[in-house]
């Protein structure tokens, strides 16, 4: 590359003196061939001299006239990798690893969609981890096997009749399996009810440690739109959005959709400088409100460990509605089977 490069520079700098002086040197050698002519014997010696003077004039010209042709040439090849390694596209972006519990509800089939339909939009690469309680469900492998996403489609096989959060347990089996495998990338919560912008996942990129934002949701009495996330001046995280008094208590204000981190923290204790080497999980043993706030205390320190996405965290880019339909069945195979049962038919 380099050589090729050098042989390059000066070719480009005979390419503006190669047209002027070319047809010269050839302009000169007709005119020493016909003086040769004339006056063969007498001027025999210096006219000798200046032909060879002038056809070494005429080959370098030659060369010169030429060189810009090799000259383009191999710039055809060498030049794109130079203008790619200057570009976007080849400055490797960072895997994001989405992890997303989903078990059987009314909306399963609708919430999945939603959330691949974000995804897809995503550039890569993105990994798509979906982890099912039991056994993988026909409806949902034949779901992510035609959203054309990278994914991995896992089972917890624990016993979650007791689990006071079978999510929790659901995301642990995720957290396993990137630290057996040390996936390196950055890995994000994210329910399959939630509603994500594009924009989140490519914020997501940027983060270098743990980078977290603020969540738009409804309330739980659903009258009301609350924040719930860091305050911040610049990516400095100065304080947090919080809304029930009960839950002040809590070290950290983050919703479970409203932090990423950098997944070497899970399986390269050295290297993230941690304290101990205890894997990293969720806690089911909390009441419910406390799950985040316990699994960031694993993470980070505090705040000062913190990015806060985009500066400013000004931006909702993610938003938590709580519109789950309570103890509705999903219909198999996510079809109507009773469709025929109609409530007003056409006489
Ligand atoms: C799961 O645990 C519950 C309660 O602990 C128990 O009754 C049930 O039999 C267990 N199921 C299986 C498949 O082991
Ligand atoms: C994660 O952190 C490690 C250690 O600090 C660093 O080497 C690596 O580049 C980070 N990975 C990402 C995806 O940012
Ligand atoms: C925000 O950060 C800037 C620069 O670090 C500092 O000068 C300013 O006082 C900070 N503002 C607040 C409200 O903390």
């Amino acid at each position: 590359m380099a050589s090729i490069r050098r042989t390059l520079s000066p070719s480009k700098n005979h390419d503006r003196t190669q047209q002027k002086h070319s047809p010269v040197d050839l302009r000169r050698i007709l005119a020493g061939e016909v003086f040769l002519h004339r006056h063969p014997r007498r001027h025999a010696p210096w006219n000798q001299s200046l032909l060879l003077g002038l056809l070494l004039l005429f080959l370098a010209g030659f060369f010169v006239g030429i060189s810009p042709l090799i000259g383009l040439e191999r710039g055809g090849f060498d030049r794109p990798p130079v203008d790619l390694e200057s570009s976007d596209s080849t400055v490797p972006r960072k895997l994001v690893i989405v992890v997303t519990p989903t078990y059987e509800r009314a909306h399963q089939a609708y919430y999945l969609n939603r959330v691949a339909a974000a995804l897809k939009l995503v550039r890569p690469p993105l990994l798509w981890i979906v982890v099912e309680a039991e056994a993988v469900m026909a409806e949902t492998a034949e779901m992510l096997r035609r959203t054309g996403l990278m994914y991995r489609h896992l089972v917890c096989e624990k016993n979650l009749t007791d689990a006071k959060d079978r999510r929790v347990h659901l995301r642990n089996r995720a957290l396993e399996h990137i630290e057996r495998h040390r996936l390196d990338g950055v890995v994000y919560f994210a329910d399959d009810d939630n509603v994500y912008s594009v924009e989140l996942f490519e914020r997501i990129r940027e983060i270098r440690r743990f980078g977290t934002w603020p969540v738009a949701m409804l309330a739980e009495s659903k009258n009301k739109a609350v924040l719930e996330g860091p305050i911040c001046n610049g990516s400095q995280v100065i304080g947090w959005h919080t809304n029930l008094k009960s839950k002040r208590i809590r070290r950290f204000h983050v919703d479970m959709s409203g932090f990423a981190f950098n997944s070497t923290i899970l399986w390269d204790p050295k290297k993230s400088r941690r304290p101990t080497s205890n894997p990293i999980r969720q806690l089911d043993t909390k009441k419910g409100g406390f799950q985040e706030t316990t699994f960031i205390e694993q993470v980070v320190e505090d705040e000062s460990q913190m990015e806060g996405i985009p500066p400013g965290c000004s931006k909702i880019m993610n938003w938590h509605l709580r519109l789950e339909a309570q103890n509705l069945a999903y219909p198999k195979g996510w079809q109507l089977q009773k469709s025929l049962d109609a409530v007003l038919p056409i006489k």
